[in-house]
């Protein structure tokens, strides 16, 4: 679904974001990418829906290259979620965030209204349709970015820390609705996080490292190089890192692993 290939970045043409990242995202997969504080995670999420170009290498979203030419196809495919919420609600009242991105899609106005319910309700926002941003929490105003995202119904979601604000109530019901937008609605995820629990529970992971992709693979995998993630910042919570050690004293016991990884992913 998204090929990234070789891929270089630089915001100032001095020191690269980005260096020469290739990657493939599978249709229909949740992907996690992970990574310490200036590793370039949301310079990648922005690189994959064209809001800033590569200064080398290629990147194809759904077979389309990313390009001037492709860009508002491509638009239509892939949404994203960006990690301050403050910046992006552009709505006077969350009723009108929420519809700013289908305004430019000239839907008739009751299915815009019913498309503003339907979405508000899937964050648990319907109450706050009225108020105006100052009037919300920054955990709420996630949830309307998020509403806002899903109103475009694009096949392609990147949620750049969108759980950041949330209580831990809020995350669970934030990642319940990813794997049921992932699972049900066959939209192809990518959320960009600090949270390695979270993260454990995508089908694959992503570490990046000063711009560059140091590990991949499946959460189980990924997280048995406890040293290269300390190195990126990124220490294992109590349970994952239970989880490897009974990997590796009792490797032989699957019944008690797929237990301990079917509770992590309960966390
Ligand atoms: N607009 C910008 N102008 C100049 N440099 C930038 C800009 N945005 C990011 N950078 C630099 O690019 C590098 C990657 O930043 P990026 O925002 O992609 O990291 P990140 O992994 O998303 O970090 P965080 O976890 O803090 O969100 C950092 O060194 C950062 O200082
Ligand atoms: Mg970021």
């Amino acid at each position: 679904m998204i090929k990234i290939e070789d891929v270089s970045f630089s915001y100032n043409r001095l020191d690269d974001a980005l260096s020469e990242v290739s990657l493939n995202i599978e249709k229909g997969s949740w992907t996690s990418i992970l990574g310490h504080n200036g590793s370039g995670k949301s310079t990648l999420s922005k690189l994959m829906v064209g809001l800033l170009s590569p200064s080398k290498g290629t990147i194809t979203i759904d077979e389309l290259p990313l390009n001037e030419d492709n860009l508002s196809k491509i638009r239509k495919k892939i949404g994203i979620v960006f990690q301050n919420p403050d910046n992006q609600f552009v709505g006077v009242t969350v009723k009108h965030d929420i519809a700013f991105g289908l305004e430019n899609q000239c839907i008739p106005h009751d299915q815009m209204k019913q498309k503003i319910m339907q979405y508000a309700r899937l964050v648990n926002m319907e109450e706050f349709l009225d108020k105006e941003p100052h009037q919300l929490s920054g955990g709420q105003k996630q949830r309307v970015a998020i509403a806002g995202a899903l109103a475009m119904e694009q096949d392609i979601l990147i949620l750049d820390e969108a759980t950041s604000m949330l209580d831990p109530e809020g995350t669970l019901e934030i990642i319940e609705l990813i794997k049921h937008l992932n699972k049900h609605m066959n939209k192809t995820i990518i959320t960009i996080t600090h949270d390695l629990s979270f993260a454990a529970q995508s089908d694959h992971l992503i570490v990046l490292k000063d711009g560059k992709v140091i590990l991949e693979g499946l959460p189980k995998d990924v997280f048995k190089e406890e040293e290269l993630l300390k190195s990126s910042h990124l220490e294992l919570p109590f349970e994952l890192a239970l989880f490897n050690e009974v990997t590796r004293q009792k490797p032989e016991d699957t019944k008690l692993l797929e237990a301990l990884w079917a509770y992590n992913s309960k966390m």
